[in-house]
């Protein structure tokens, strides 16, 4: 594997969760693979899980670890060619991605959606060049539209805890004070309609994802209707896709909000959210430090998606 950005790199989902069970049983069986190998974690935007998690996975397989924190401490970066760059950006990506290339082996990237040009933030300008400049394997810790990384783990958790072969799962809108990216959501769509579970996408009017990440989903917009039966609820907020409230919040009332009255419609349902999560706007107390809540195992498994991901790179060089 000579990228990571989407379901689609990972190839068949049986063999990925396959191995990733194996490093799980024995995280330190390929320490060798990434002696003298340097990964650099490059961040544009903020995070506690997918630092630590990626760093750890890293160092199970035995690589050193470089981490740039772009905003702080580094050039502020321009990304946009033919700027006349007079202003507060120092370097430009097309220098500064070939010179990070040479010192790292696997590099990977968060950059967030800037959530005001939809088309811009579609194209995901800077996680593809990274592949096309920095001449390493390159992979996503969340860029404009996907967070792999975190949909793998919750993939692996939903394999570890289901009943049924094919459990209904339900991705639902919930209300957030800040406009957040789709990227989260598409990822997970993208990711449960390759594992084919009965899976259901419930939001508000006005907040329907990307016809191409919805795929064969249904979409309702009766949050009680879609949780009924459920056997997991993965909750999330995400700002307006469709023009032209693209990047906008359009509600931020509580009559979304994952409550015990809510769950008591599913099948006993497994809630899951990806963290960090704002309670009592996501999510009640209650839910969340239910014994079927699984927001801990779903983060610590982003240690076994990155290190899963990670041996699939290092194998490729
Ligand atoms: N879920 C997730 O990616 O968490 P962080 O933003 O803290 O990395």
């Amino acid at each position: 594997m000579k990228q990571f950005i989407s379901v689609a790199d990972i190839g068949s989902l049986d063999k990925a969760i396959a191995e990733a069970k194996e490093i799980k049983n024995n995280r330190f069986a390929f320490t060798e693979l990434g002696r003298n190998k340097t990964l650099l974690m490059l961040f544009f935007n903020s995070s506690l899980r997918t630092r630590l998690s990626t760093q750890k996975a890293a160092m199970n397989l035995g690589m050193n670890v470089m981490v740039l924190d772009v905003n702080q401490g580094a050039w502020k970066l321009e990304t946009e060619r033919g700027v006349i760059m007079d202003g507060d950006k120092a370097e430009h990506l097309l220098e500064a991605i070939p010179v990070m290339g040479s010192y790292a082996d696997v590099i990977g990237v968060r950059s967030f959606a800037g959530l005001r040009d939809r088309d811009e933030d579609y194209q995901e300008r800077v996680l593809r060049q990274f592949i096309e400049l920095s001449g390493r394997p390159v992979f996503s810790m969340e860029a404009a539209t996907r967070h792999p990384l975190q949909s793998f783990a919750d993939l692996i958790t939903i394999e570890e805890y289901k009943e049924t072969k094919r459990p209904k799962v339900v991705m639902t809108w919930a209300p957030h004070p800040k406009a957040l990216p789709q990227a989260v959501p598409n990822s997970f769509a993208e990711w449960m309609n390759a594992a084919d579970y009965d899976f259901v996408i419930a939001n508000p009017e006005g907040y329907d994802l990307a016809p191409e990440f919805i795929g064969g989903a249904r979409v309702e917009h009766d949050q009680r209707k879609a949780l009924e039966g459920a056997d997991f609820v993965y909750a999330k907020n995400w700002s307006a896709y469709n023009a032209p409230n693209y990047g906008k919040v359009l509600r931020t009332d509580r009559d979304w909000t994952i409550d015990a009255e809510k769950m008591a419609l599913t099948n006993n349902a497994y809630f899951m959210h990806c963290l960090p999560v704002r309670r009592n706007m996501i999510v009640t107390d209650e839910v969340i430090e239910s014994p079927r809540s699984l927001v801990i195992q779903e983060a610590a498994n982003r240690e076994i998606s990155a290190q899963t991901v990670l041996k699939r790179l290092l194998e490729s060089l």
